[in-house]
């Protein structure tokens, strides 16, 4: 099969950057594609547990890469089994993951199981000698969460989470305009995920309703906030370059009451030590605006869903605009109540610039997954990639928090590692 892996020479060009460095500054786990011209005919073992919606999705970019043998899938539903053969049918059947990891053959496993069985199929996973990559969101508890971290840096064994926006060109590249300070000081990020459904999936008979539709009940779920905050509170601070220490929020479910556990409407604020705030906030009962992480800074702002970018001044239009815009100006000056206390802040106008051109189509998915081939080959764990898998977790579950007990909640230090602003006691 002909190669579909991206060279590193093709991924710098496709994100608009001349040089790594710069690059590596703003995002320094792209370091992972650092070997990828020696490891060019080296194959890593890898195994699925948990091909179900997510994990055949991830399987569909693991078949095309040349350098990966799927050689085992364990899942406890049959259908999810028949469905992940049509991809690998070579591949070993088991319904227990623990006889996987038997399997001493096996280098890495990628695990898409409901987020409350994360921790333990991945820490039996770390013990048994493999290499981990774990869907967002990583835990279901703070404590899961940093048991799983500590047992990546005692087992030395290569950790990536489901964070594929860490690869996606458009992120990577206004990342870096962000940090080289293009649009000024970031006092805000708004994130916000609207959707218009009900997240039900069908079941075939009713005992199987809380194995199927996990993501409704509380005691395998926390809703909104590990299934998408998980992504765009990463954003936020990887914008920053700095972690929240407080949190307050509401949550309620206001729709869809159809014996759902979980929160349908959502609004969660982050507070920075300096007073800098990060939302978020989510309905599922109307998707007009969609989803967007806003970075507002006092030059510019960013909405990289969109893929753009938006300058506060915009520059002065040539020729005709420019005389029709001053012609404006000086009527409304000449009018004696004209000024911003009755001048309605009205929506920018402004079209903005695209950060990379149209929209492309990967979001990031398959490069961040062929770097986790790219580090189980070459042994070696890019920098940062496990803290910002782990810090937005618990961010989310910090959030998740505040939602249950209707009060501020400050990160905890028992939980804080030696990253960006956070100093570990425990470390
Ligand atoms: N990164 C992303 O954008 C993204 C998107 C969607 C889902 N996810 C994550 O992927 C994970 C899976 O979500 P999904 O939508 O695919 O769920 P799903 O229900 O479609 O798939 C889960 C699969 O795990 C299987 N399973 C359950 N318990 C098991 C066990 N003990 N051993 C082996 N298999 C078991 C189920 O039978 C099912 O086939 C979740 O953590 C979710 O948050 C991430």
């Amino acid at each position: 099969m002909k190669s579909k892996t991206i060279s590193r020479r093709d991924f710098l060009k496709n994100i608009g950057m001349a040089s790594a460095g710069v690059m590596l500054a703003a995002s320094p786990w792209l370091s992972a594609f650092s070997e990828i011209v020696h490891t060019k005919g080296d194959k890593c073992r890898l195994a699925i547990i948990g091909p179900g919606s997510r994990g055949r999705f991830l399987m569909s970019f693991l078949v095309k890469n040349p350098k990966v043998d799927i050689v085992a899938l364990c899942d406890i539903y049959q259908p999810s089994i028949d469905e992940a053969l049509t991809l690998a049918p070579q591949a070993k059947v088991y319904n227990d993951y623990r006889k996987l990891l038997e399997d001493r053959s096996i280098d890495g496993v990628v695990i898409a199981v409901p987020l409350n069985k994360h921790c333990q199929i991945a820490l039996d996973a770390f013990d048994a000698g493999k290499h981990v990559f774990c869907e967002k969101a990583i835990g279901y508890t703070m404590d899961e969460c940093f048991r799983m971290y500590r047992k990546h840096i005692d087992t030395r064994q290569i950790f990536f989470t489901g964070q594929q926006r860490l690869f996606d060109p458009r992120y990577i590249k206004v990342m870096e305009m962000i940090h080289a300070g293009t649009f000024g000081d970031i006092n805000a990020v708004h994130t916000f995920w609207n959707r218009n459904g009900d997240w039900r999936r069908p079941v075939p008979s009713p005992e199987l309703e809380r194995q199927i539709n996990w993501r409704l009940y509380k005691e395998s779920s926390k809703g909104l906030m590990t299934e998408l905050a998980c992504h765009q509170l990463q954003v936020g601070t990887w914008a920053l370059q700095r972690l929240p220490n407080k949190v307050m929020g509401q949550g309620a479910i206001t729709f869809w009451k159809d014996g759902r556990e979980v929160y349908d409407n959502i609004s969660c604020i982050y507070i920075f030590d300096d007073g800098v705030k990060m939302t978020f906030d989510s309905v599922i009962s109307n998707k007009f605006y969609g989803l967007e992480e806003q970075i507002l800074g006092n030059l510019g702002t960013v909405e990289p869903e969109k893929g753009k970018y938006y300058f506060e001044t915009i520059p002065p239009a040539p020729g005709f605009l420019q005389m029709i815009n001053e012609w404006e100006n000086s009527l409304f000056e000449s009018i004696p109540f004209a000024g911003t206390s009755w001048a309605p802040e009205s929506a920018n106008e402004n079209k903005g610039e695209y950060i990379l051109g149209e929209r492309p189509k990967s979001d990031g998915t398959s490069l961040l997954l062929a770097a986790y081939v790219e580090a189980v080959i070459t042994g070696k764990q890019p920098p940062h990639i496990a803290e910002e898998g782990y810090y937005a977790t618990m961010l989310c579950l910090l959030g998740h928090e505040a939602l249950e007990q209707g009060r501020i909640i400050s990160f905890p230090d028992e939980y804080k590692l030696n990253y960006l602003n956070h100093q570990a006691k425990s470390l």
